[in-house]
């Protein structure tokens, strides 16, 4: 069975093929990072302009890589939600243009399940149950996931997710837009100890998290060192915020391990790309007796294999979309 999957929910237009469900042929993708970068964030309506523009290219660069035609796809996953509704709406609606005329079924796939099934794609596959962490631009939350279509949230952020905190950071130290990868860059050659900045736990045994505080705290202090003419360091900034993320995601996700009593944590989203958020959890886990998977970096962002791969296994299941469906903005897994 091949499976042509699309994503373009926020501001990376992607495709890609996949065979049944572990046989990747093709993955393209196309980054905004260029329009986005000089005004700190995305914005919207030159993400949805430019999904227009590049949608076609990349799903024939799709097909063009897998060696097939669109005749030979059976099913079209695409992304239906969260994320920005413009940019959702060119990827649904192609999805939708090209499944009517070529008469190959659609499915529309939340972009939380794509994120969780996404270490499914990768040779060592964890077996069910298990806590999943998914930490992106747009949340920081903890599933228990029971099987391919069995999700149940545990907790989420209440305010900001964990990938906007970087790129906010970022962004207030001058960094490139999308923060997060440049933020840890320079975390690299900073002191994780040398400022201390606070870790909002909230109430005991929430599994809730909560980082808009943390944000302010890094705003403060950066704002009193200037005001004092100090020699801010940017990569100990960078460290210490770093270190205050990592540390509650790990330990929140080590409190879901013990109030579900499993073994065994998946990672997904853009944040898990993370090398000290990789190595804090990989530690706590060895040192725990639980099992960790996180699939490759390019796995962990924004992709189409891994809407592909949850639109295959969601099609075992459902019956294809309606061509009255629509998109939306807010995420249909709690
Ligand atoms: O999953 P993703 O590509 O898009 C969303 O669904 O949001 O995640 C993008 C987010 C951005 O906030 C980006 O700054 C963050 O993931 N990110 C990172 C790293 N790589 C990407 N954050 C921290 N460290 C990284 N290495």
């Amino acid at each position: 069975m091949l499976t042509l999957g699309i994503e373009s929910s926020c501001d990376d237009t992607a495709a890609a093929v996949l065979q049944d469900s572990d046989t990747l042929l093709s993955s393209v993708i196309s980054s905004q990072d260029n329009i986005h970068t000089r005004f700190g964030g995305v914005v919207p309506e030159l993400a949805s302009r430019r999904h227009l523009e590049s949608i076609n290219p990349v799903v024939q660069e799709a097909l063009g890589r897998a060696g097939v035609s669109i005749r030979d796809i059976d099913l079209i996953a695409v992304t239906q939600g969260p994320g920005l509704i413009g940019s959702l709406l060119v990827g649904f609606s192609y999805a939708k243009a090209v499944s009517y005329v070529s008469k190959v079924p659609f499915i529309g796939v939340d972009h939380m399940a794509g994120h969780l099934l996404s270490v499914f794609l990768e040779d060592e596959k964890p077996q069910f149950p298990f806590v999943a962490l998914i930490v992106s631009g747009g949340t920081s939350s903890l599933f228990l996931c029971i099987s391919y279509s069995n999700f149940t949230l545990l907790g989420r952020t209440r305010d900001d997710a964990a990938g906007e905190a970087f790129d906010k950071v970022g962004k207030l130290i001058g960094l490139e837009y999308p923060g997060g990868p440049h933020v840890s860059r320079q975390a690299q050659a900073g002191n994780r100890k040398a400022i201390s900045l606070p870790r909002a736990w909230l109430e005991e045994a929430s599994l809730d998290f909560s980082f808009s505080g943390l944000k302010t705290a890094v705003l403060n202090h950066y704002n009193a060192s200037k005001a004092k003419n100090e020699d801010l360091q940017i990569p100990d900034l960078c460290a210490s915020f770093q270190e205050a993320v990592v540390e509650v995601l790990v330990e929140k996700t080590m409190l879901a391990i013990k109030k579900t009593s499993l073994a065994t944590v998946v990672m997904g989203g853009g944040v898990s790309a993370n090398l000290r958020l990789r190595e804090m959890m990989k530690n706590r886990c060895d040192e725990n007796g639980i099992r960790l998977f996180a699939p490759r970096p390019s796995f962990c962002t924004d992709n189409g294999a891994m809407i592909a791969l949850a639109g295959y296994f969601q099609f075992q299941r459902t019956t294809p979309v309606q061509y009255n469906q629509d998109v939306y903005s807010r995420s249909q897994l709690g």
